[in-house]
């Protein structure tokens, strides 16, 4: 199968249990790390946002709230059926919608910016998706895993992780999704691997990564006007 394909499946899965797992793997400090995602890239108060890898809809309703126009979109149809029923709850307008990253259905610099929360790592073509990312909007933020620069700490935080995956197990019954997902951020490119990857395939000005947590994780932005 596919990596896209077994990605999709696996986020079908375990849609509805996705907002829990999401608590319990950060102990709820995803919540944070979210909001100043969001700050960052709202900074300059962008009208028309995109959201993709949008998931069950969580960074699209921070940016709603930050005053934005926002569309939602995700390849698994299960998330977007998520994503929509709590934007219904809170009587949101954010436009849920299904598609691939790797072929976005908009015209060139439609938005001001798109944002991607922990999804890019699971793009079949890493390549593909950035430079769609850069053909839809005028600037890009990225939050993803990555490994941390400290050997010691990179170490006991991967140790402690794979000490997760069977409660994720018990929880979603996924367990080798999440042995997946653990071992993808253990190799995905991090900080300027990353950010050189993000240059060859879009044309801004300027790039910057920002370290969360010493490095589980980065903010990357690419944007061309100060
Ligand atoms: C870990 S979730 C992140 C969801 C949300 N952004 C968050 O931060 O909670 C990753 C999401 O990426 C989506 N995804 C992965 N590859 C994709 C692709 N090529 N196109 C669209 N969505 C994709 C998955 O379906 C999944 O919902």
């Amino acid at each position: 199968m596919a990596r896209a394909e077994f990605v999709r499946i696996m986020f079908n899965d375990i849609s509805h249990k996705y907002d829990l797992l999401n608590d319990v793997l950060s102990v709820g400090t995803h919540r944070l790390w979210k909001k100043s995602f969001v700050r960052l890239a709202t900074k300059n108060s962008p009208k028309k946002v995109l959201d993709c890898a949008t998931g069950t809809g969580d960074i699209a309703f921070i940016l709603e709230k930050e005053g934005a126009q926002v569309t939602g979109l995700d390849f698994s149809e299960k998330m977007i059926d998520f994503a929509k029923v709590r934007g219904g709850e809170r009587n949101s307008q954010v436009n849920f919608i299904v598609g691939d990253i790797q072929k976005l259905p908009f015209q060139d610099k439609e938005f001001d910016t798109v944002t991607v929360s922990f999804g890019i790592r699971n793009v079949e073509s890493l390549e593909l998706g950035l430079k769609e990312l850069g053909r839809v909007a005028k600037s890009i933020h990225i939050l993803e895993f990555g490994q941390p620069k400290n050997s010691l700490y990179k170490k006991s935080y991967f140790t402690l992780l794979r000490a997760y995956v069977p409660i994720f197990g018990l929880i979603s019954k996924r367990g080798d999704a999440y042995e997946y997902l653990i071992a993808s951020s253990e190799q995905f490119p991090s900080d300027e691997k990353f950010i050189a990857i993000m240059r060859a395939n879009t044309k801004f000005k300027n790039y910057r990564s920002i370290p969360v947590f010493g490095g589980i994780a980065y903010m990357y932005s690419a944007w061309s006007d100060e």
